[in-house]
């Protein structure tokens, strides 16, 4: 129990004892300082005029060459440099924006274009490289208006959702219908050293496994590839552009 002289001796005791600084008054002086002594710096720094940035190396382009693409029976010759892909050179030069660009990298099936009657990614090719070559992109499907028995089939079994991959969906699927009609074997085709009997589901998901759809639109996909094949139409895109070799329904 303390006494009223102790509680005075300890006063006395405070009175008499020189004052401890406070932990925040201490900060305070701390931080002051620093900033004293940080300010001549400070100074030069903005006295000191930053050197100039060195020029960035400017590469001189490459120049573009002219290159004649046949794309959907049509002639174009367009202005590329050697590094530009087949499908920029669809989309950005000769102005077919129907060929998608999904991942740009060889993984998503949405650049499939047909050349020469082989589907390829257009991603991955050299637009250079395919002079000479007849270039099918889904805008050469339709003949003077008319969709092609796969795009109705498309249409009819709701084989799509947002679409973006649709345009490289067809031009695999066209080349798929003659691939199988010209005996072609896929990895699950059981004896590949005789033509497939039969172009089953499992054909078709296999031949069709390129081609990523991201909406999931597989299954009726498949079914609208199997109807067009079931219903015996063609759906030639021997890769000439032209629609004389497609019969429509
Ligand atoms: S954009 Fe060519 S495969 Fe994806
Ligand atoms: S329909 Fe949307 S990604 Fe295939």
């Amino acid at each position: 129990m303390s006494t009223k002289n102790e509680h005075q001796d300890s006063g006395d005791a405070l009175a008499t004892t020189p004052p401890r600084p406070s932990r925040r008054r201490f900060l305070q002086s701390a931080a002051a300082a620093a900033t004293v002594g940080a300010a001549p710096h400070l100074r030069a720094q903005t006295q000191t005029p930053i050197p100039a940035a060195p020029p960035a190396e400017v590469r001189s382009p490459v120049p573009g060459r002219p290159v004649t693409l046949t794309i959907n029976g049509r002639a174009y010759t367009l202005q590329l440099e050697p590094r530009v892909t087949l499908l920029d050179a669809l989309r950005e030069y000769a102005g077919l924006m129907g060929t998608k660009k999904g991942c740009d990298r060889g993984q998503c099936g949405a650049c499939t274009v047909i050349a020469d009657g082989r589907r390829i990614n257009s991603c991955l090719t050299l637009a250079v490289m395919h002079e000479g070559e007849n270039i099918t992109t889904v805008e050469g499907l339709a003949s003077n208006g008319v969709l092609s028995p796969l795009q109705r089939a498309f249409i009819e079994h709701d084989a799509f959702q947002c679409g973006y991959c649709t345009p490289g969906q067809l031009c695999s699927a066209t080349a798929l219908l003659n691939e199988f009609r010209n005996g072609t074997a896929s990895t699950v085709t059981a004896d590949v050293r005789s033509r497939p009997p039969q172009l089953s589901d499992d054909e078709i998901r296999e031949r069709m496994s390129g081609n990523i759809c991201r909406c999931g639109a597989y299954v009726n996909i498949v079914a609208a590839v199997r109807a067009v094949h079931e219903g015996g139409e063609q759906n030639v895109a021997s890769g000439s552009g032209s629609s004389d070799n497609r019969h429509n329904a």
